[in-house]
């Protein structure tokens, strides 16, 4: 026997990598999602920019329109899988403020216009629901929402961009050049024709705005992330990091701290040293992985596809189903909890151990000098290790210098000293060391 279920009507917006799946999957999949969400989920049509372009996935034509606006007020549910910020922002506003609930994959709006959405659904009373904005398939804003909603989380760090990963990895692997693995990514397709967004850090940016506002409880702007991308990781930089048992990962890090006798947090993306045996160092090619701390439950990691049409279109799919059977049960609509409203650390305020990598004068006083220089600026030095550049005329050394915790504003001044100090040659690194 059949179950007769209420009938919702679902309006698809973008039909390209990622939509064109959710399509086909909701079509495939129908008679079981309604079992799932207790109701009939009806795809009544699904905008694109054109209706001729080529699709992964068959979508029946007389679904598709380029006619966006008639789908906002019509339907009960609006999957918006177009990406960029307009016209995004304005139908999806739109659509809440018609009553529909909304689930999105856009993690450049929800970084920048988040707020507004999360206000716009609760005046009406809708949910706002969003979890491949972050590491695609990865199952991490509703553990972050919901599952740790009792727990106090102190610290993410997160490997939430696929391209510059395969890009690392590659270079850890096989010692590869940048420039040749970026050329790889590309052709591949992890990275886009115009890569910047990946290698610059800004996709990363987005998504640590996303997972630490959940994880703080605060609103944290896209524009208080620090962020630095992986253009300046060379091939000899990684080797050095691989000697000294480390690998070179960029990461998201969103952390709790105290902050001259307050509760603040730091939320921040750059290349850093990650120890072989972390869990994060295992993560290869275009994988994604987010390792949680959390006051009670401890150490959790999340891993798998952070990107890809289907794997992406699960987390859209989970979505949806999440979203029936809350317009079903009606009551307030699922957002996003920042009460807490911490205050957001500048990156000088951050605290991490950090690597120094120094090529020195080999003479007598050179290592007092640069241990009082560290000292004065309250570094402490943990490790020292000094080579001889062999062959070098000028009689230099490598000195590779680990510190304990440091306040990245002492470290930044203590750097510039140590350059103008007459006995460094040239600073050759400075990494953040992360997950120790
Ligand atoms: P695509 O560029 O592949 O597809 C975008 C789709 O939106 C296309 O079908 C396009 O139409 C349609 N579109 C764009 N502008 C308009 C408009 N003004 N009116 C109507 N339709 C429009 O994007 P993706 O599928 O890769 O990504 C979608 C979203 O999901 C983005 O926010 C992205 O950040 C996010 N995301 C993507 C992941 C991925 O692996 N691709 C992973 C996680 C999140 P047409 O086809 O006619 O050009
Ligand atoms: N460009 C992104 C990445 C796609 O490489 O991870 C998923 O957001």
């Amino acid at each position: 026997m059949t179950t007769e279920y209420r009938r919702l009507r679902v309006a698809l917006l973008g039909a390209g990598s990622v939509g064109s799946q959710v399509a086909a999957l909701l079509l495939q999949h129908e008679a079981e999602l309604a079992d799932r969400a207790g109701a009939h989920l009806e795809l009544v049509g699904v905008a694109v920019r054109d209706i001729d372009a080529p699709r992964d996935t068959d979508i029946p034509r007389e679904l598709l329109t380029t006619d966006a606006e008639p789908l906002l007020v019509g339907s009960d549910i609006v999957i918006e899988l177009m990406g960029g910020i307009e016209p995004a922002r304005s139908y999806l506003l739109q659509a809440l403020s018609a009553g529909a609930d909304v689930v999105t994959g856009n993690k450049a709006l929800l970084a920048t216009h988040g707020p507004a959405l999360f206000e716009a659904a609760d005046q009406v009373g809708a949910s706002v629901h969003y979890e491949a904005a972050a590491a695609g398939a990865i199952p991490i804003i509703r553990p972050l929402r919901d599952s740790l909603a009792g727990d106090r989380v102190q610290r993410i760090l997160a490997i939430v961009n696929g391209t510059t990963n395969y890009i690392l990895d590659r270079m850890d692997l096989e010692g590869a050049d940048y420039a040749d693995v970026l050329a790889d990514a590309q052709r591949l397709g992890y990275a886009e024709a115009d890569p910047t967004a990946d290698v610059e850090g800004y996709d990363a940016a987005q998504k640590a705005a996303i997972l630490a506002s959940l994880a703080f409880h605060t609103a944290v702007p896209l524009d208080a992330v620090h962020r630095e991308g992986i253009t300046s990781v060379d091939a000899p930089l990684i080797e050095a990091a691989r000697k000294a048992g480390y690998v070179v990962k960029l990461l998201a890090v969103c952390e709790r701290r105290t902050d001259d006798g307050r509760e603040a947090i730091s939320v921040r993306v750059h290349p850093a040293l990650v120890r072989r045996d972390h869990p994060l160092a295992s993560v290869h090619g275009a994988n994604n992985a987010v390792f949680v701390q959390a006051e009670a439950a401890g150490d959790l990691m999340f891993y798998g596809a952070g990107a890809g049409g289907v794997q992406t279109a699960s987390a859209v799919l989970g979505d949806l189903v999440s979203a029936a059977r809350r317009h079903i049960a009606g009551g307030i609509g699922v957002g996003e909890s920042t009460r807490a409203n911490l205050p957001i650390l500048p990156i000088g305020r951050a605290t991490t151990r950090y690597q120094i990598t120094l090529e020195v004068d080999d003479r007598p006083g050179v290592l007092a000098t640069v241990a009082g220089i560290l000292a004065d600026g309250r570094v402490s030095i943990a490790t020292v290790e000094q080579t001889i550049i062999p062959g070098d005329e000028q009689a230099r050394a490598r000195l590779v210098i680990g510190t304990h915790t440091a306040l990245e504003q002492d470290l930044g001044e203590t750097v510039q000293r140590l350059a103008s100090s007459g006995v460094v040659y040239r600073v050759v690194s400075v990494l953040r060391m992360e997950g120790d």
